[in-house]
């Protein structure tokens, strides 16, 4: 504070004397004004005091493009049926001039760093002309430069560390110009979405009425919940994708997480042995790694769920590390590298996911309009729900109210997210389907029609307990419960949204498969399509429920619901 003040009278004195020049004074870099702070260390997470001396930050500075909507427009257009430029996607290049910051941002910004030190040499344009990132900063510097105090925190349960810092600041003259500068306030770990063994004792599960305990009682059950009892019940047995290499399925890990050939191959062999060469190339992303005798649970349920509904496609599967800061500066950095690739796979699957509101606003903001470019550019993304139902534990915020906990990215509204089901005639919601309403994202009009008509059935129940006007989720749905998996050569069953968002991305990928086969362009952003007027691709899921923060949940009924959103693919019907 001393400091800045002592800084703050030298300024003064500085526009006294230099007043009557020509060269436009810059402004008063002293004047720091709080960009983003939370109250206390977020829950988890303990400081471990300075990091070492010497640790280097590559540090994000994501600006303000010139024409502030133009991206999302850009996205309606392409992704709404019936309009004029449906599925007309950008290049690379032209999503570029759409997020162009305006000259004088850039000129502003670029003199703040100039004094103080930093060359324009160390600073380089990425996220397609959005962000500025700074290599190699140190911590000292990033402290000077956001009156920041960052620190070495340590997750309470995971033992991961990460160098953030519980405030930030800029100076006044930036604020409007800089949307959000990471890492700085994020403190997540992002979570996978799938659990080995599932414990239900500790779910309260209630039947709202006699007569839904007879229904519930009637459904059949499987087993296990095979590639081919999936590809049976979502109608995909008799397609075979034969655009051999043009259509591509991604797979995104994080946390430095990849997947075993071997265990596909031997995942293949048992459940779908006419496909046991499916293969995979793994793509490493900040840091990223591929050593195929240490995968991970969570890469391989991806990667075999993708191929078992998708081969012969071809599979991506990115390798995220963990980057200089820790936990991937939370998608920012798999974002980076995709953004500036001229060829994306047309569809993605994520299975990682935080709650919303343990990040900023405004960085989910920007996280979620980058999210958005790669819909511009064609791409479909789906993303995992979640698996504590409306929210893990009590729900209570640090002011002691409660209040259900939406998870990110899902609650972004231009990614389609993916929630549980389980049995079959009829196939139901899984108990622990994520689901709810965000606080940060207003409802988008695609789902206006189908959200409200919910809210207006479920009248006043949870009032105040989730937002009323918040984009809901998820949009669609599938198996997720009792799925056998390979891991380190042995087979288990494993559980969890997880699983649900490779199904359907590999549905979505054949879809994509045929639209190329005959010379048109791959789905994009799915959303405006799925919630359009009577289309007739999805099966509706009309039972069960997601119970979480102590109480029943939302009930999956007729139409959209927070459970199960429109329902789980029918592939002939959507194709
Ligand atoms: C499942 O939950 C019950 C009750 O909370 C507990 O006693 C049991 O140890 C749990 N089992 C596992 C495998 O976690
Ligand atoms: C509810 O959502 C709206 C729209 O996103 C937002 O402006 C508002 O702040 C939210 N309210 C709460 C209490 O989070």
């Amino acid at each position: 504070m001393h400091y800045y003040h002592c800084i703050s009278v030298l300024s003064v004195l500085a526009t006294g004397l230099l007043g009557g020049l020509a060269k436009p004074l810059s402004p008063p870099w002293d004047d720091m004004h709080v960009k983003h702070s939370w109250n206390t260390v977020p829950r988890n997470w303990e400081s471990l005091g300075h990091p070492p001396s010497g640790t280097l930050i590559d540090l994000y500075i994501a600006l303000k493009p010139q024409r502030e909507k133009a991206v999302v427009d850009a996205l309606y257009k392409v992704s709404e049926p019936g309009h004029p430029r449906y599925r007309a996607y950008l290049t690379k290049e032209q999503v570029a001039e759409l997020v162009a910051p305006r000259p004088e941002t850039l000129e502003l910004v670029h003199s703040w760093l100039e004094h103080h030190g930093i060359s324009s040499s160390s600073i380089s344009m990425t996220h397609g002309g959005n962000t500025l990132m700074l290599k190699g900063v140190s911590v000292t510097q990033a402290n000077t430069l956001l009156g920041a105090s960052y620190q070495l925190y340590r997750h309470v349960e995971r033992g991961e560390t990460i160098v953030r810092t519980v405030g930030y600041s800029l100076p006044r003259a930036l604020h409007w110009h800089v949307l959000t500068v990471a890492p700085t306030t994020t403190f997540v770990f992002p979570r996978t979405q799938w659990q080995t063994p599932r414990n239900l004792s500790d779910r309260v599960v209630k039947s709202t009425s006699g007569e839904h305990a007879t229904m519930l009682s009637s459904r059949a059950k499987v087993d296990s919940v095979t590639p081919s009892f999936l590809r049976w019940l979502y109608d995909t047995e008799t397609y075979t994708p034969s655009t051999r290499g043009e259509n591509v399925l991604g797979i995104v890990g994080f946390l430095g997480d990849y997947p075993s050939q071997a265990d596909l191959t031997a995942f293949m062999q048992k459940y779908r042995s006419e496909a046991d060469d499916a293969t995979f190339t793994v793509v490493e992303v900040n840091g990223g790694r591929y050593d195929p005798t240490h995968p991970n649970e969570e890469a391989n349920m991806d990667i075999q769920y993708a191929e078992a509904m998708a081969y012969p496609t071809p599979h991506i599967f990115y390798s995220t590390g963990k980057g200089p800061s820790g936990t991937d500066n939370y998608f920012v950095s798999w974002l980076e590298f995709i953004l500036d690739q001229e060829n994306i796979p047309q569809t993605i699957s994520i299975s990682y996911n935080n709650e919303e509101r343990s990040i900023s606003r405004e960085y989910a903001i920007y996280v979620c309009e980058l999210f958005a470019e790669l819909g511009v550019r064609g791409v479909s993304v789906l993303v995992s729900s979640g698996n504590d139902g409306i929210g893990k534990g009590t729900c209570l915020r640090d002011d002691g109210t409660v209040r259900f906990i939406p998870r990110f990215p899902g609650t972004c509204p231009y990614v389609t997210v993916v929630g549980g089901t389980t049995d079959y005639k009829p196939e139901v919601a899984a108990d622990f389907s994520g689901g709810g309403f965000s606080d940060y994202f207003k409802r988008p009009s695609y789902q206006e029609e189908a959200v409200s008509t919910f809210l207006r059935d479920l009248g006043n129940q949870y009032q105040g307990l989730y937002n009323a006007s918040g984009r809901g989720i998820p949009d669609i749905a599938a198996q997720a419960v009792g799925l056998p998996i390979f891991f380190n050569g042995n087979e288990q069953k494993e559980t969890g949204t997880s699983i649900a968002a490779p199904v359907v991305a590999g549905i979505i990928s054949l879809l994509n498969d045929w639209l190329i086969l005959t010379g048109r362009e791959p789905l994009g952003f799915l959303n405006p399509w799925l919630y359009g007027r009577n289309f007739g691709g999805l099966v509706d899921i009309t039972e069960g429920s997601n119970p979480g923060c102590n109480m029943d949940g939302f009930s999956a009924i007729p139409g959209w619901d927070p459970v199960t959103g429109l329902g789980t693919p029918d592939f002939h019907n959507m194709l």
